[in-house]
């Protein structure tokens, strides 16, 4: 699941290459860069990073627009930032994540790239947990909700965009997974609202899902990079006591083949 490697100024091109050569094994979906503190502008080295690794997709979103449905801003990274005046914003408050994909809402989105300035808080570890273990658990501990999760088609709505798939879809020998609570569609029937408050229930209650979860954590200079349809990531809280604390830049990549409309 995950693979972890050195990064410096001189080696990021090889660095590329091994990634997306092992990018194409279906077992490795997560992809840590430990930088070894020869970066000397962490912004730029990611940009041009992630112009090798991948087609980039505009899809970074800025709290400051407005409201979570108009947040697009037309531009390719998005901050992760610790800062206490918007607490009901995910990417900026101190709170655990749920488990959730990126994607949920946006059509063929692939993967996501998410480079650290900053982490000096006590937790803040960025969180994964593959689709295959999620399956797998859920087979035994609940197998009629993984059922309905392989069956029923999900709306996901934000940011002017709408994405209807379902949660849990087996194509080419692989686990596909389409999730977030938050942005699930509010134009749910009963049994769909039900469905929703069961997965998330088990996503935050199940000891298969705690025991299979691995945690990150990123320092200054550090990036990982996630195939985001093929598990579940979110964040374990944090503490802090200054704005930008903990600070991440994120953006969405096209490296590999992502899962198609409606499958
Ligand atoms: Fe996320």
């Amino acid at each position: 699941m995950l693979v972890e490697s050195k990064i410096s100024q001189v080696n990021m091109q090889a660095v590329c290459q091994q990634t997306q050569n092992l990018w194409q094994k279906r077992q490795h979906k997560v992809f840590v860069f430990r930088a070894n503190g020869d970066i000397k502008d962490i912004g730029q080295f990611y940009q041009s990073m992630a112009k090798q690794l991948g087609e980039i997709q505009m899809s970074g979103e800025d709290v400051t627009l407005g409201d979570r449905n108009v947040q697009r801003s037309g531009q390719l990274w998005s901050q992760v930032c610790y800062d206490p005046q918007f607490p009901n914003a995910y990417r900026h408050s101190l709170n655990a994540q749920p488990l959730h994909t990126d994607g949920s809402y946006v059509e063929n989105y692939d993967c996501t790239f998410m480079y650290c300035i900053r982490n000096s808080t006590v937790g803040g570890e960025t969180i994964f947990i593959d689709s295959q273990a999620i399956i797998d658990d859920l087979s035994t501990a609940d197998p009629e909700l993984l059922s309905q999760l392989t069956s029923e088609m999900m709306v996901h709505s934000r940011s002017g965009q709408t994405r209807k798939q379902k949660v849990l879809t087996a194509l080419n020998d692989s686990w596909f997974v389409n999730w977030n609570y938050y942005c699930v569609s509010t134009d749910l029937n009963e049994q769909q609202k039900q469905l929703v408050s069961r997965f998330q229930h088990y996503l935050l209650n199940s000891p298969g899902i705690k025991a299979n979860t691995i945690a990150v954590k990123l320092a200054p200079g550090d990036a990982v990079l996630f195939k985001d349809d093929q598990l579940l990531h979110g964040r374990n809280a944090f503490e802090a006591t200054e704005v930008a604390q903990r600070h991440l830049y994120k953006c969405g990549l096209q490296v590999g083949k992502p899962l198609g409309q409606n499958q």
